[in-house]
């Protein structure tokens, strides 16, 4: 029972490991790969690790497989006794890079030694040039062969031989098979492609058959070819067999993926299901269309997605946005940059409608709504503030009022935030007042009637909504014109993202210089009384069509309200009103001048509320009448420092205040 069971184990480990079965007088084996077969190999010869036995791999090379253990071939183990009948069977192919182009051949042999040294290429691996032809070689082989040698007498660059201690062979055959009914198939050594050939020798009657077959078929009843030769006198016992196969300058693999020898009786089939995969080298055989097409296709193809990627990766920079938590609730008035974009159709020149001091402003179409849109670029790079100052510009956004220009939404990029405001089709009132020639100048009834709407409007941001807001740049530039020419304040607020207000030492003044308060210089912060002294000088400069500083032939600085005090005290203040208006009420322009002086006052408690401000413009209360005395007595108290913050700064004269005060501004 236990030598039973041994037994059992011994046979199932014969077979799977695929050892030959040595019995007495006969050998035979069969491999269905190599894995795992004690092959001995030299050269370039190699067993991949799926079994694949490669004797070449490449240019330039020379590779022998030998089994591992020597056969006898004579009957008796004598050497003047005949051989026997032997068998073998082999799966092999031979790939080629270039397979219309002659590669070089291999070949199964029988030899007295594994010292196959000594031989290149057109030798096959067998024999070399001292030893061709000779009889003490002892060496039979059955050839591949892929090249015409003419020395060895080759009938052409595809064919089968039979060899006896010499290349030249006893007798070849154009590769092929013959089918039952005698006719002849050809087939391509390098085709690549893998085939099996059997070789028979039988002792009897010395015949040596060869047949050919692509793989899978079975063994053509007819061979290809068919000799006499009594190998008796030829091998020698004890004799090696195995497979020899060199390269020159094609490259080529020669791979022997079966192999199956018996002596004194057929070779063992083959299972063809357990051979290894052939290898591809170099390019696969296809149709000429393919091999021009497909690199092309490849390429376009290539082109294409990279192409994609790139657009993709540009479009996602180009649209790039940032975007925090806290715009959640802000998101209804958050524009996707790809709109804004689009709409000013990539912030063309011929879109921008000005330049102001916070950043281009461009004209637009918003793409869905087809609405015209203002879009201000604010550079920006502090984050500091911009939660409060998105808060505050929505909120004021949420409301129409008619003397606001309506903040319809915003969109944040790195650096840059962008402001969508509502198209004025009339530009602002800079353009009016100084740039006469483009525009038509404005008449009075249309200059008082921006005054009052931008009073509104100033009003409104100071009193009526929910917290006060500083406009901090009160100019001409600042106030837009709609279609029916009604002044509307834009850019409120803005100047809040660069006021880093809370630390006085980094405080710094933020607005046109002109439109400063002296408070303002001398403190840093905005106040509504710093809007109104804004709004004073933006009266000045509506009634009379003059900048708030001017340069006189002197090379001095003379600000507009030193002029209009001068005229004030000269009682001929109409004089200055703007010459290009023909026709005007003169009691609404002194109203408008005195009002700028008392608005644009340099101490602050002089100036009125935006609330009077409007009492005053609508006529629903007089102006105070200013007197010599209100200015005494300002510069009285302006000497007596009273309603100053900061002592060290003296203000001696109303004149010379502004003197000082243009002084560090330098004008506009
Ligand atoms: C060819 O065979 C040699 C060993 O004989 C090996 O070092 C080399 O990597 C092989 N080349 C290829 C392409 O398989
Ligand atoms: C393989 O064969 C060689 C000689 O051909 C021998 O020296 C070696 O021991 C063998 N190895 C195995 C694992 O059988
Ligand atoms: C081998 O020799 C033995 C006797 O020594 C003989 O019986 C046998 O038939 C021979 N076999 C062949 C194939 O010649
Ligand atoms: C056959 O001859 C060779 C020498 O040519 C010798 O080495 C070998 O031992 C001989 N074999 C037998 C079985 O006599
Ligand atoms: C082959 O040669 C051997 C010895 O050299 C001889 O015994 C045998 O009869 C020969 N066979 C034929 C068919 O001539
Ligand atoms: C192999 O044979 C050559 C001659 O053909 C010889 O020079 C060389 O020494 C031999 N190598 C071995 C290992 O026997
Ligand atoms: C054949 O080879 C043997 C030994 O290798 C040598 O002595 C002999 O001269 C060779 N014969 C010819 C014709 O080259
Ligand atoms: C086979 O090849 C030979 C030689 O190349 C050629 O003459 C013959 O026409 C071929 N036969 C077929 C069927 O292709």
């Amino acid at each position: 029972m236990k030598l039973m069971s041994s037994f059992l184990l011994c046979a199932i480990a014969f077979l799977v490991l695929n050892f030959p079965a040595t019995t007495d007088g006969a050998e035979q084996f069969v491999y269905n790969g190599f894995a795992g077969v004690n092959l001995t190999l030299d050269g370039n010869a190699m067993v991949t690790p799926d079994g694949l036995l490669e004797l070449t791999n490449d240019t330039v090379n020379l590779g022998h497989a030998f089994h591992p253990t020597p056969l006898t071939f004579h009957n008796g183990s004598s050497n003047g006794t005949a051989v026997q009948s032997f068998s073998l069977s082999l799966v092999f192919a031979i790939i080629s890079v270039h397979n219309d182009i002659s590669a070089d051949g291999m070949a199964f042999f029988i030899a007295p030694t594994k010292n196959l040294s000594n031989t290149w290429a057109q030798y096959m691996g067998l024999l070399n040039s001292g030893n061709e032809g000779n009889a003490t070689n002892h060496m039979f082989a059955l050839e591949l062969d892929t090249t015409q040698n003419e020395e060895f007498q080759d009938m052409d660059n595809n064919h089968v031989g039979v060899d006896v201690n010499s290349l030249k062979s006893l007798q070849a055959h154009h590769t092929g098979y013959y089918n039952d009914d005698g006719s002849f198939n050809n087939l391509t050594l390098i085709s690549g492609k893998a085939m099996q050939v059997w070789a028979d020798y039988d002792g009897g009657s010395t015949q040596i058959t060869v047949t050919l077959a692509p793989i899978g078929a079975t063994k053509p009843v007819r061979p290809l070819l068919s000799t006499s030769y009594n190998l008796s006198g030829i091998l020698k016992d004890p004799s090696y067999i195995g497979f020899a196969a060199t390269t020159g300058a094609i490259s080529t693999k020669h791979c022997v993926l079966g192999w199956s020898f018996a002596m004194n009786g057929p070779a063992p089939a083959i299972d063809l299901s357990k051979l290894p995969k052939l290898p591809r080298l170099g390019p696969k055989p296809r149709s000429k269309v393919l091999e021009i097409t497909l690199p092309i296709a490849t390429a376009i193809f290539v082109l294409a997605v990279g192409t994609v990627i790139l657009l993709f990766v540009l479009r996602k920079l180009r649209y790039k946005e940032l975007r925090e938590d806290w715009e959640v609730d802000f998101g209804p008035h958050r524009f996707s940059f790809k709109d804004l974009f689009h709409a000013t159709k990539g912030f063309k020149q011929r879109n921008l409608l000005g330049e102001g001091g916070f950043g281009k402003v461009y004209k637009g179409v918003l793409p869905k709504s087809k609405m015209e849109v203002a879009v201000k670029r604010v550079s920006h790079e502090s984050r500091q503030g911009m939660k409060e100052f998105i808060a505050e510009v929505v909120s004021i956004g949420r409301l129409r009022h008619r003397n606001l220009v309506p903040l319809l939404g915003y969109c944040r990029r790195k650096g840059e935030l962008l402001l969508v405001y509502d198209y004025m089709s009339n530009g602002n009132l800079e353009q009016y007042l100084y740039c006469g020639d483009n525009k038509p100048s404005l008449n009075w009834e249309q200059r008082f009637h921006i005054i009052k709407g931008v009073a509104f409007g100033l009003f409104y941001l100071h009193d009526k909504w929910e917290k006060v807001v500083i406009h901090r740049d009160i100019k001409p530039s600042n106030i837009l014109l709609d279609g029916e020419m009604n002044g509307r304040l834009g850019d409120f607020g803005l100047s809040r993202l660069y006021d880093h207000g809370s630390d006085p030492h980094t405080t710094h003044i933020v607005g046109t210089m002109g439109y400063l308060a002296p408070d303002l210089v001398r403190t840093g912060k905005a106040s509504t009384l710093t809007d109104v002294f804004a709004f004073g000088i933006f009266l000045l400069e509506v009634a009379c069509g003059q900048r708030p500083i001017k340069q006189n032939p002197q090379g001095g600085h003379r600000t507009l309200v030193d002029w209009v005090v001068e005229r004030w005290h000269n009682g001929s203040l109409t004089e200055i009103v703007d010459t290009r208006l023909q026709d005007y009420d003169s009691d609404e322009a002194c109203l408008v001048l005195q009002l700028g002086l008392l608005c644009a006052h340099p101490f602050t408690s002089a100036r009125p509320s935006m609330w009077q401000v409007m009492q005053y413009v609508e006529g629903d209360t007089p102006l105070p009448e200013l007197t010599a005395a209100h200015f005494s007595f300002t510069m009285q108290a302006l000497t007596q420092n009273k309603g100053f913050e900061s002592p060290g700064m003296m203000y001696p004269q109303l004149t010379t205040s502004f003197a000082t005060f243009s002084g560090i501004s330098g004008g506009r």
